[in-house]
């Protein structure tokens, strides 16, 4: 199944096809937090209420892969700053995390005002210099370098207005590290996406025994798993060849 140009195939599954399973309505055979919308021919994820690009999915050959995301509202936006609004959080329960070897955090720190001894001379190698992101100065720092400005200069939470923390794509091994992100540049950077992971670390042991009879995994909208779909086009309670309750039919 693809939507635009990305191949949609479990463990994501299409929000618009739940069904009844087992007397739960809105059920769906792949793994919680992993629905996609496909809305006009492009495919949104939603974490925390706000919906996401889905760029591409890249889908390992057994329970592990990746998807590339990216804000739409920073897509839509061409112009170098970009709006930055929101955290980019994951609600649980989901099996998605974001995978520390290719992800990075930047922290925007909006709307800030020093009093003169608090104020951090280095700081200013970190301002935005661009935008409307509040009335004030406002930065963008690594977030590892947050708690060298915390020690040395003050807590930066305490003298700015709004902190919005966004994953980008890993810059350490990228030697334009420098630049990339900075003040006008990181338009650009935002606009590549981030990466979100998942692997077999969050499955149930009952989603386990599942597929590893050749299942796959039926959730309730509370994330609870409630059956083994199984190539037999039947709905087992436990695996696909438990002798237990495979009484109840689904469609394929
Ligand atoms: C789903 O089931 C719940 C209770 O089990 C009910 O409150 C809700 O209205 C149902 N939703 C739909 C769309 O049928
Ligand atoms: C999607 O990811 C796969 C695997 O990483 C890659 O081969 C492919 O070129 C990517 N497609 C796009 C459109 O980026
Ligand atoms: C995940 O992303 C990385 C790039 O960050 C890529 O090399 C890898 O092939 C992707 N796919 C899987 C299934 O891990
Ligand atoms: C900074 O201030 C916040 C809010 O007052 C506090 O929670 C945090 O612990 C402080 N951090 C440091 C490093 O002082
Ligand atoms: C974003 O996350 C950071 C770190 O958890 C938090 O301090 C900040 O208040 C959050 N910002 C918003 C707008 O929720
Ligand atoms: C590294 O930086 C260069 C120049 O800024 C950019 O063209 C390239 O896409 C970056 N590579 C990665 C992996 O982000
Ligand atoms: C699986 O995901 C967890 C986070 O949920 C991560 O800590 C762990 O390193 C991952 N394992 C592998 C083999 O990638
Ligand atoms: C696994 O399934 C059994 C039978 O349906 C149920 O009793 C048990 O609570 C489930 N375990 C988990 C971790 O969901
Ligand atoms: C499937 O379920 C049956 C009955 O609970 C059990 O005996 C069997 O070991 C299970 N098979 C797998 C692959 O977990």
């Amino acid at each position: 199944m693809t939507c635009g140009i990305v191949s949609i195939s479990y463990p994501f599954y299409l929000s618009s096809e739940t069904k009844d399973l087992n007397g739960y309505n809105n059920s769906y055979c792949g793994y919680p937090g992993m629905a996609i919308e496909c809305d006009d021919d492009k495919p949104m994820l939603q974490l925390d209420g706000h919906k996401y690009m889905v760029k591409n999915i890249s889908y390992g050959n057994d329970s592990y892969g990746n998807v590339s995301l990216a804000d739409p509202v920073v897509l839509e936006d061409t112009s170098s700053c970009p709006k930055v609004d929101h955290n980019v959080t994951i609600l649980l329960p989901s099996w998605l995390y974001f995978p520390a070897m290719s992800v990075d955090f930047l922290v925007f720190f909006l709307d800030c005002s020093f009093t003169p001894p608090m104020e951090p001379p280095d700081i200013y190698q970190y301002q935005l210099t661009c935008g409307s992101l509040g009335a004030r100065l406002s930065f963008v720092l690594p977030k590892d370098k947050v708690p060298d400005y915390n020690r040395y200069y003050g807590n930066l939470s305490q003298v700015c207005s709004k902190i919005i923390e966004v994953p980008v794509l890993s810059y350490t091994d990228n030697s334009s590290e420098d630049s990339a992100w900075r003040s006008d540049e990181y338009g650009r950077v935002l606009r590549q996406g981030f990466q979100l992971a998942w692997n077999e670390s969050r499955r149930l042991a009952n989603c386990t025994q599942c597929e590893q009879s050749y299942g796959r995994c039926g959730y309730n909208q509370e994330g609870e798993f409630i059956g083994c779909l199984c190539p037999d086009g039947r709905v087992h309670s436990r695996n696909c060849s438990d002798s237990g309750d495979s009484s109840l039919k689904r469609k394929h």
